[in-house]
Parts: structure tokens; C-alpha cells; sequence
């Protein structure tokens, strides 16, 4: 039964990604990922937690009825969107850039890029200066390519954000659940979880790749239209409210007591006052997973990887060894973006990212 299933999974993601193409746009807009990554490079410096944002924003879409922008269309008067979803009210942000983006590309090419490819190449140049970062420090580079093709939707679900985003509440089984739900497997659901507050883009610089990644078996390499960058300068940071902490770091028992009480400081109200979800997160490292194993996950979900559970080796493992870390994180993140898109001619290519064209 195990078997079929994951075959069944293979079959899909294998058919989804058959659709995209990272040269989607080469010929019909070829300045698009150099307009994205210029917006994302001016919206990082001008605020350095905006990549974190951008990052979150990508996981709170695609988790929800796959890739295809349903979380940036507003609300109106006969339509209820997935922006007041109980994970992303008073917590996701980044619209304005997405905004932003979407202007410059209707100027340069209108009609062509999908708002649901911004997020995805927006998250991507987060994502992948978080992992330059890391080259840099350590290990060189290693990076994915962004598939292209995605389309949007004409429609969200607000039922289904509030019931498919994983809530900072859960335990692992149920955290196991939400990710095989599309179909990650538990070391998957850890490989991503250390994106949780990373931090993000800083001055990109376009290369090719000669970096480590390119020896790597399992991402899809086209020499000419691989897009690859290095961090060089400023951070950004990912944070939690303490809304969502204050429970863990008043209650539970499964964290330690000196980094508990140094977040009380700022949380013993104020459900807006906010902690970096990765306190030391000058670098893009495995500290993440030291955390856990000293007990010092902020959110209790993180915690929930490093319980004594059915994670906990994964989690230990990823503590003693960076690179493995590295080398599964791109072939994830490959993945979530390869989550149910709408392409060919199903959905629609927005020309507002936050209405549905026509409305
Ligand atoms: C295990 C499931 C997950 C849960 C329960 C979870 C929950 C949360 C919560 C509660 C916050 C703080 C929100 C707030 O304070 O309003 C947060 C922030 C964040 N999450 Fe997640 N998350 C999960 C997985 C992920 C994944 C897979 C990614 C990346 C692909 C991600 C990226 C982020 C980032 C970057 C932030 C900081 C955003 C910012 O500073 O604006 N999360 N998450």
C-alpha cells in the first residue's frame, strides 16, 4: 500500500514538473529573472527581514492547493480569500513587493509572467542567497534552478489555508501529516524547517554555475539558463510574534530555562513584539538543528523535530553534518515548487497580482 502510494506521488510530482521549463521565459520575456531579482535586491536592502518574508510566503501559497499565487488575491466584497487564514492574518507579508515586481514586469513584458512564478523566482533569489551565504562560508554555492511556467489561479480557499499551513501548534505526528498530505516525507519536513528564519538576499550577483551543486545528481542543470547567486553584504532576518511563542516559553518543559527566560523579556505581553526564530543567524548554517538539540527551538513545532521523536536522528544528524544538510535542502525546495501548478491553459496569467483578471 506504502509502496503504491509513493509511486503515485512519484508519478505526480514527476508529470508536474515535466510542465515547467526553467527557459519558460527566454524568448517571450528574457529580462524577467534579472527585473525579479533587481526588486527583491532594493526590497531586501531597504528592509533586510523582507527576504525571510518572501521565503514564508512561498511556503503559505504553494502548501495550499499547490503554486499558483491564490494567497496574494485580496479580499472583496463577494469573495474571501486565503490572506485572513488563521497562520498568515497579521503575519505574512510581502505583497507590495510582489506588487512591485508584477508592475515592472507588465511594463517590460505584459501579460507573461504568472504571479505565481514571481513568488517562486522572488522566493527562489531568497532562498538561494540564504544557501550563497552558506557557500561562502563553507561550502560554494549550491543552488537549484527555478522552474517557470506556472499559471495562476482564478480563485483561493480560505478553508483550505486554515486547514492545510501547518499551525506553530502541532505535534510531529500531526506535522508528519500536513507535509505527507503533499507528499514530503518526514527528513523533508526537517530539511525545510531550518529555512525557518534564515536569513536572505543581499547584493546578487548573476553567475553560472561552477559551484559545488553542479556535481550534484539531482538538480536539473541547464548550463545556459542557470541563474546562480552569491550574498556579499547585508542580512535578513526571519521572526516570530511573540503570539506565537509565549505559550512554549511560559509553559513548556522541553526548552531550556536560561533561553526561555531571556525571551520572556520581551514577550510577557505585546502579541506583536518579536524574537529572530534563529537567534545566531548571522550564517547560513546548521545552527538551526544545534539549536534544537540544546532545546532552544523558539517555535514549539521546532521543538516537536527534536522531541524524542522519529526525527530526532535527522535532526541530530543535520547538528553534526552541514553538508548534508546542503545537499538535501535544493532538491526539497525543487520540490515545493513543483507542487500541483496550473499550466498550460488552465488558470490565468494575472495582470494584478491581488485580483483576479477581469474582476
Ligand atoms: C513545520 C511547519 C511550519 C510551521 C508550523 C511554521 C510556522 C511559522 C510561524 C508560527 C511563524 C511565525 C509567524 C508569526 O509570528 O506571525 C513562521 C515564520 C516563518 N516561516 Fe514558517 N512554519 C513552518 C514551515 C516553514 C517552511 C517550510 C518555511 C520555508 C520554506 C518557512 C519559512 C518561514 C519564515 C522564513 C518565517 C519568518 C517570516 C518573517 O520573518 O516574515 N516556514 N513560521
Amino acid at each position: 500500500m506504502t509502496t503504491t502510494f509513493s509511486f503515485f506521488l512519484a508519478v505526480i510530482f514527476t508529470v508536474a514538473s515535466a510542465q515547467l521549463s526553467p527557459d519558460f521565459y527566454a524568448i517571450s520575456c528574457p529580462s524577467a529573472l534579472s527585473i525579479i531579482q533587481d526588486a527583491v535586491r532594493t526590497a531586501v536592502s531597504a528592509e533586510s527581514r523582507m527576504g525571510a518574508s518572501l521565503l514564508r510566503l512561498q511556503f503559505q501559497d504553494y502548501f495550499v492547493n499547490g503554486c499558483d499565487g491564490s494567497v496574494l488575491l485580496d479580499d472583496t466584497e463577494g469573495f474571501t480569500g486565503e490572506k485572513t487564514a488563521v497562520t498568515n492574518v497579521n503575519s505574512i507579508r510581502g505583497f507590495d513587493v510582489v506588487d512591485n515586481i508584477k508592475s515592472r514586469l507588465e511594463e517590460q513584458c505584459p501579460g507573461t509572467v504568472s504571479c505565481a512564478d514571481i513568488i517562486a523566482v522572488a522566493a527562489l533569489v531568497s532562498c538561494a542567497d540564504i544557501i550563497a551565504v552558506a557557500a561562502r562560508d563553507s561550502l560554494g554555492g549550491p543552488n537549484w534552478t527555478v522552474q517557470l511556467g506556472r499559471r495562476d489561479s482564478t480563485t483561493a480557499s480560505l478553508s483550505d489555508a486554515n486547514s492545510d499551513i501547518p499551525s506553530g501548534i502541532l505535534d510531529l505526528s500531526d506535522l508528519r501529516s500536513a507535509f505527507a498530505k503533499n507528499g514530503f516525507s518526514a527528513k523533508e519536513m526537517v530539511t525545510l524547517s531550518d529555512l525557518l528564519g534564515q536569513k536572505s538576499v543581499i547584493n546578487l550577483r548573476k553567475e553560472y554555475h561552477s559551484s559545488i551543486v553542479v556535481e550534484r545528481k539531482s538538480v536539473d542543470h541547464d548550463p545556459p539558463s542557470y541563474m546562480g547567486f552569491r550574498s556579499t553584504g547585508t542580512h535578513s532576518i526571519g521572526q516570530a510574534r511573540c503570539f506565537v511563542f509565549r505559550t512554549r516559553i511560559y509553559n513548556e518543559e522541553n526548552i531550556n530555562p536560561e533561553f526561555a527566560m531571556s525571551l520572556r523579556r520581551n514577550c510577557p505581553s505585546g502579541d506583536d513584539n518579536l524574537a529572530p526564530l534563529k537567534p545566531d543567524n548571522e550564517v547560513f548554517d546548521n545552527n538551526y538543528f544545534k539549536n534544537l538539540v540544546s532545546m532552544k527551538g523558539l517555535l514549539h513545532t521546532d521543538q516537536q523535530l527534536f522531541n524524542n521523536g522519529s526525527t530526532n536522528a535527522q535532526v541530530k544528524a543535520y547538528s553534526l553534518d552541514s553538508a548534508s544538510f546542503f545537499a538535501d535542502l535544493a532538491d526539497v525546495m525543487v520540490k515545493m515548487g513543483n507542487l500541483s501548478p496550473l499550466t498550460g491553459t488552465d488558470g490565468e496569467v494575472r495582470t494584478n497580482c491581488r485580483k483576479i483578471n477581469g474582476s
